[in-house]
């Protein structure tokens, strides 16, 4: 190609090195926002025919001609070429080559700079809204399974030591508050990326007379931009994106975490379904939790993409720079990474089948109501330090003993304290014990099942 037949080419007298070529070209990523580049294209043509830019003529022309471009692209027929560069050239080129002047006079009053930033915005909108959806179909998966395991009991740990009991719905209820805080973080980075950037043209505005409100409303957007070098520059809205992004996926790799160790023989605590699990090549008895343990390894990327979107924006100048091309990967693969993360997880947990019995043997291990002993005798008007002090010299007693608190008789806890008497008991019991934590936030399971109501209620 010589360098006239360049989209850009009139400046130049020499042609464009090969080499240079395949490095500067985006198509090969950047055609995934075809569909929004033309919903752009389409709005800025209509826009310039009410404001007496374009005639009817023509606009109708590039209207008729986008329409079949993105057909083709659909259909798989369409022929894209590095040598224009990227999605926005290579569709104005088949444009042009489809309708003539028409598409020649598309370009007016924009600059790829304007339309790139625009395109971004769209298409991250689209992916959040199909992440909300995802999320809400997995936030209603975790609240079924918590008003099914609501007075299920097992272990609750600190340090990955048995260290009071909980009960499951309350450990599900969990998961819920750190995953309904992502959903709020991504609803509140849709509202500020859903602002149009279009009318910026390269970066300092456009001489002619456009209608950029009339744009953002055909496109769906909430407003307009405000500073032009601002517009076509900063991709702020992409890392907020993005760090919505990786705090979601740690979220659910600590999930996997907990996934992985539950199914093992050891914990023994569920059964994670035939469907999402995998054998060994090798060891015909085992079951493995592999998709777990990539959803817990996609994790890595999607923090490695948000740490990309920061250093690709770090230093550079206003207005717009060739960077920017870089956030499209990063940004694809976020998003790729959290919808099939989101659809695994999504369709996993309604298939996780508990073993409440293992659950409870746990919880009974490891002199879980020791705290609730302490606690007892506090309520007989012992000073919590002392009550500390008497419950830690039990626990040590029956850890020589090989017997459990539940297990020593009222005159072995007299050796201890002198205040305790037969309702001490009842403090012992795992059930005794969750039912106490009956405030807003505890483990009680009528707590649980309260704030199951009020989950309902969040997640509409
Ligand atoms: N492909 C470019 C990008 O993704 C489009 C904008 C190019 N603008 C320019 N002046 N070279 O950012």
């Amino acid at each position: 190609m010589n360098s006239n037949s360049k989209l850009w080419g009139g400046r130049f007298s020499a042609s464009t090195d090969s080499i240079m070529e395949a490095f500067s070209s985006s198509v090969d990523f950047d055609r995934r926002l075809f569909s929004v580049d033309i919903d752009g294209s389409i709005a800025h043509a209509r826009m310039l025919t009410a404001t007496h830019i374009l005639t009817e003529e023509e606009c109708t022309a590039i209207i008729v001609g986008l329409t079949a471009i993105r057909e083709e692209i659909i259909s798989g027929d369409f022929i894209w070429s590095a040598a224009h560069e990227d999605v926005h050239m290579n569709i104005e080129a088949a444009l042009t080559e489809r309708v003539g002047e028409a598409g020649k006079k598309l370009h007016t009053a924009r600059s790829r700079n304007d339309q790139v930033a625009t395109d971004i915005r769209l298409y991250l909108r689209e992916t959040l809204d199909g992440i909300e959806d995802r999320l809400n179909h997995l936030l209603g998966a975790i609240i079924d399974l918590a008003e099914r395991e609501a007075d299920t009991l097992m272990p609750g740990f600190t340090h990955m030591q048995v260290a009071q009991p909980v009960t499951f719905g309350h450990h599900l209820l969990a998961w819920f508050e750190m995953l309904i805080r992502d959903r709020e973080r991504f609803l509140d980075c849709r509202r500020r990326l859903n602002i149009s950037p279009l009318g910026s043209a390269a970066l300092a505005g456009t001489s002619f007379p456009i209608d950029r409100k009339m744009t953002a409303t055909e496109l769906g957007f909430d407003g307009i931009t405000e500073n032009s070098l601002d517009a076509v520059s900063d991709r702020d809205f992409a890392i907020e994106f993005g760090s919505a992004g990786a705090l979601l996926m740690i979220h659910l790799s600590r999930i996997s975490e907990e996934l992985v160790l539950w199914s093992t023989d050891r914990f023994g605590f569920i059964d994670l379904s035939d469907a999402f699990c995998t054998g060994s090549s090798i060891m015909p008895q085992k079951k493995n939790p592999d998709v777990v343990e990539l959803i817990r390894g996609k994790s890595g990327r999607v923090v490695g993409n948000l740490n990309t979107l920061l250093v690709l924006m770090k230093g550079q100048p206003l207005a717009y720079n060739r960077d920017n091309q870089e956030d499209k990967e990063p940004l694809f693969d976020t998003a790729d990474t959290l919808n099939a993360s989101l659809d695994v997880m999504g369709a996993m947990v309604p298939e996780i089948s508990v073993n409440r019995e293992q659950m409870r043997e746990a919880a009974s291990q490891g002199f879980a109501t020791a705290t609730d002993l302490a606690d007892y005798l506090v309520r007989k008007g012992v000073p919590f330090r002392d009550a500390h002090e008497m419950v830690g010299q039990a626990v040590r007693f029956c850890i020589d003993e090989g017997l459990d608190l539940a297990e020593l008789s009222l005159s072995h806890f007299h050796a201890f304290s002198s205040v305790i008497e037969e309702d001490v008991y009842g403090v012992l019991t795992l059930e005794g014990s969750v039912a106490a934590k009956d405030h807003v936030g505890g483990t009680a399971p009528k707590q649980v099942r309260s704030a199951i109501e009020r989950a309902r209620t969040r997640l509409q």
